[in-house]
């Protein structure tokens, strides 16, 4: 097993579990109030009051209850979880689209604002222009769990980086900006790689910069993952109800990751030193964070290969759970959760224990389900009907 959670762990596990509890007492509770879109996929125009820390969007297929999520969870991260062109989140028809949110946490609140043309896209906070989309990442504190979720355990490396770099993207600057200068040095390196004729020199030039942007992106991908393999475990194990362990580890592309980023920037230059020729022959820069995972395991066998299903799918909600609990802790606010159509996804029992470990850890739940599951994930909150684009209050 890579993390020797099992023989080690337990005492710091439960201090830690504690801790965390204790942390999440005090934490503020971040709410979307408001929401109002704008040639937004098949919404015209939208105008909506939440006013419960619990919602149920409810409606039978392909009446735009996923395009509610995705409006919210684009002005978390920026980003269309979906996968999405932004030209493809445009109505149909429309040259621009526009989501505003007004958002509270603990007695605050901000409007929040993102338009899309095709001449890009551009934000607002309290209706002042930012000059970088990167200032809207943080403030609306956003975790999600939907169907397609278990592509991120079942499919590539690149799915599992994502994870981490949306995660990451919401807490931490420094990641984003390290991760910018990463992306953007490593074409560099890769562009002198496939000069002709090969300079070496052209090439060494971006290899310092690179080993720094590196070094921070891992040292701070690896704490983020040891911190989630102390609560997933856990939380596998609560809504499962199953003794079986999952473990959770950071692959990187050098050997000892647990170091501060000054001490991970020298082995870098050394890895990118040493696969020079080799890269220089391939065309690209084959070793880097570009290329890590993040493994995942249940009782030591690879979670992709040996799991079933279900176990896989499972083991996501409690990534998506752990994730939540990470999110209040390093940004002092409990997150909003969007959960889509999960009542299809598990069974019985994960269902019903779902929600009530959700609602311990986030500031406010937003939920769709088709009408047929509401009796079983038990909403307490409020139910809102999705019928032709409109959405209206039942309860
Ligand atoms: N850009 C768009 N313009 C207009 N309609 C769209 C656009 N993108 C998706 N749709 C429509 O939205 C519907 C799906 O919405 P979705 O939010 O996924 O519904 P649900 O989650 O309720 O099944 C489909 O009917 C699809 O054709
Ligand atoms: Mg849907």
């Amino acid at each position: 097993m890579p993390y020797p959670y099992k023989t080690t762990d337990n005492y710091y596990q439960r201090v830690f579990a504690y801790f965390a509890t204790v942390s999440l007492c005090y934490t503020r509770r971040m709410r979307v109030v408001k929401l109002e879109l704008d040639h937004f996929r098949l919404y015209e125009r939208l105008r909506l009051e939440l006013d419960t820390d619990e919602v149920c969007f409810s409606g039978i297929n392909a009446t735009g209850k996923t395009s509610l999520l995705e409006a919210i969870y684009y002005l978390g991260t920026v980003r269309s979880f979906r996968f999405a062109e932004d030209r493809d989140l445009l109505r149909h028809g429309a040259n621009l689209f526009a989501i505003r949110a007004e958002i509270e946490r603990a007695d605050e609140r901000q409007m929040l604002a993102l338009t899309y043309s095709r001449g890009g896209k551009q934000v607002a906070v309290d209706g002042e222009r930012c000059t970088r989309l990167s200032e809207l990442l943080g403030r609306l504190v956003v975790c999600l769990f939907t169907v397609e979720d278990l592509d991120t355990i079942r499919g590539s490396a690149a799915r599992r980086r994502r994870f981490m770099d949306l995660l990451l993207a919401q807490v931490s600057p420094v990641y984003t900006k390290a991760m910018g200068e990463m992306t953007s040095t490593l074409r560099q390196r890769n562009a002198a790689l496939r000069a002709e004729p090969f300079d070496p020199v052209a090439v060494a030039v971006w290899e310092a910069p690179l080993a720094r942007a590196c070094a921070a992106v891992t040292a701070l991908r690896r704490s983020t993952v040891d911190e989630l393999s102390h609560l997933a475990p856990q939380l596998f194990a609560e809504l499962s109800g199953s003794q079986h362990h999952l473990a959770l580890d950071y692959e990187g592309a050098i050997e000892e990751t647990r170091l501060p980023a000054e001490q991970l920037e020298e082995p870098f230059v050394q890895l990118f030193r040493k696969n020079r020729e080799r890269d220089r022959r391939r065309g690209y820069t084959t070793k880097g964070p570009q290329r890590d995972d993040l493994a995942l395991t249940l009782d030591g066998s690879d979670l992709r290969r040996y799991a079933s299903r279900g176990q896989q799918r499972l083991a996501m909600v409690a990534l998506r759970l752990a994730e939540a609990d990470f999110l209040g802790r390093h940004t002092g606010t409990k997150p909003v959760f969007l959960l889509d159509d999960v009542a299809s996804e598990l069974d019985d029992t994960a269902s019903s224990r779902l929600l009530p470990a959700l609602r311990e850890r986030v500031g406010q739940l937003i939920v769709t389900a088709l009408p047929d599951d509401l009796d079983r994930l038990g909403i307490q909150g409020r139910i809102m009907q999705v019928e032709d684009f409109q959405v209206t209050p039942t309860t």
